[in-house]
């Protein structure tokens, strides 16, 4: 007998833009009428909105159904697949575990049809990347956090030869202006204070505003400069080679636009960044963040790191350290070079052993960890806004986020959602504590 789902749980790894695609999952269940279940536990469907970036990533997902699959009480939840693990393994998922959806990023607004007819051992899949958009089917945005996602890109077009996001999530698409926009102020009204924009290569969206006239990121923040009710707006992640001239003005002039750029330089050494086909080198990243510096020189500054790329020597691993020496990152993230399949790196020479890539990745994280406090101790004395987005751990205290994304404890009795101005008094490696102005 079939049975139709009367609960979901989504649960999203990987990206910030898997979470906003988990986000619109779960609105779009809820239009279908279903609920929200506690947790992935007690659901009648779970949906695993998944990561191929890393083999780790993609590991996660098979442990997580065979732990579905033996839940104490014994039921048996309907199983989904979706997200890039999806996109790249398609029908090869059931083949390792029981499940009975696979959909793809570019066609989850399929769900509720997927789910109709899948169960009771029959497989839906859906990794098509249609050409109508899913963004023109899924439900309005109804109740949202004071710091909402919004998609505006996706894909990528530049083939880093690790990578393997060009194709999982496909070629470069920008969302349209009018569309963006409309999702801003839907946003503004559910409770969005703050905007972040989010695409893979983000900096390369492209567009027509309402007059027809060709604008690229820096015009569509002007345009959401404007929204009342919006106080803060940020975008990642960003490639190097779309930091247009407009988008570094932007952050010398549009008061919105939080002081904070997520900009991956992977590896410091030029040899290194050439066979990871990164078109750009140490040098002309170096000189571009001084030009952001010299119109914001206040600006957070965050990347991402790659340990063990393909043949890379003790002495290019070295030119990593001294870049992150030089760039004084307020917080970055960084990997172990992870082989994927289909990737050209993935059947270079040089693999690097484990236990080296260990090592190296202990010592970029600690240089990165020194830089990281000593930019939060230098926030102390700052007057500056927080805005709340959860309570704290401790009774009286909230949790909120520095125009510099840095996290803020501050003992007081304001709400979710409020902006508040404080004093940063203290400093720790990952966060500040500050008291209250008003
Ligand atoms: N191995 C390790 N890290 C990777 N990234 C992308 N592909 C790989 C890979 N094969 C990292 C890059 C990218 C971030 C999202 O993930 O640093 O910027
Ligand atoms: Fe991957 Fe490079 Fe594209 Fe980033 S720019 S998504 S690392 S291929």
């Amino acid at each position: 007998m079939k049975r139709t789902p009367a609960t979901f749980h989504v649960k999203s790894f990987g990206c910030q833009m898997n979470v906003y695609d988990g986000e619109r999952m779960a609105e779009l269940m809820t239009a279908e009428g279903m609920r929200a279940a506690e947790g992935a536990e007690d659901a009648d469907l779970v949906i695993l909105n998944t990561c191929h970036i890393r083999e780790k990533a993609t590991e996660k997902v098979y442990s997580d159904v065979g732990r579905l699959l033996k839940r104490e009480d014994g039921t048996k939840p309907m199983i989904a697949i979706a997200g890039c693990v999806a996109q790249a393994e398609g029908e090869e998922i059931a083949r390792r575990a029981k499940v009975d959806v696979v959909v793809g990023p570019q066609a989850y607004h399929r769900l509720p049809e997927l789910v109709r007819t899948a169960g009771e051992g029959r497989l839906a899949v859906d990794t098509d990347m249609p050409a109508e958009s899913k963004f023109s089917v899924l439900p309005a945005r109804r109740k949202v956090a004071p710091s909402a996602f919004l998609t505006v890109q996706e894909g990528c077009d530049k083939f880093c030869t690790y990578c393997v996001v060009p194709y999982t999530r496909g070629a470069e698409v920008s969302r349209p202006f009018a569309a963006i926009v409309d999702e801003a102020k839907a946003l503004v009204d559910a409770g969005a204070k703050e905007i972040t924009l989010l695409g893979q290569n983000v900096n390369a969206w492209a567009g027509e505003d309402d007059g027809g006239r060709a604008v690229g990121l820096d015009g569509l923040i002007r345009v959401l400069d404007g929204i009342e009710g919006l106080a803060r707006i940020r975008y990642t992640t960003s490639h190097p080679n779309d930091m247009s001239d407009g988008l570094i003005a932007a952050h010398g002039d549009v008061e919105k636009l939080m002081p904070f750029l997520h900009l991956p330089v992977q590896a410091g050494n030029d040899r290194i960044l050439k066979a990871m086909n990164r078109s750009h080198s140490r040098d002309s990243y170096l000189r571009l963040l001084d030009r952001v510096r010299a119109v914001r020189p206040d600006i957070a500054l965050s990347g991402d790191f790659i340990v063990g790329f393909p043949g890379e020597s003790e002495a290019e691993f070295a030119d990593t350290l001294t870049l992150i020496d030089a760039v004084g990152y307020a917080q970055a993230f960084s990997f172990k070079y992870s082989a994927r399949p289909g990737t050209p790196a993935a059947t270079m020479d040089g693999q690097v052993p484990a236990e080296v890539m260990d090592e190296r990745l202990q010592r970029l994280q600690s240089a990165i960890a020194r830089d990281q406090s000593a930019f939060n101790a230098r926030s102390i004395g700052q007057r500056c806004d927080v805005l709340i987005e959860r309570k704290g751990r401790r009774p009286g205290q909230m949790l909120g986020k520095s125009p510099w994304l840095q996290s803020v404890h501050i003992e007081c009795d304001a709400a979710v959602g409020d902006m508040v101005t404080v004093d940063i008094v203290d400093s720790g490696p990952l966060s500040l504590a500050a008291v209250l102005v008003r």
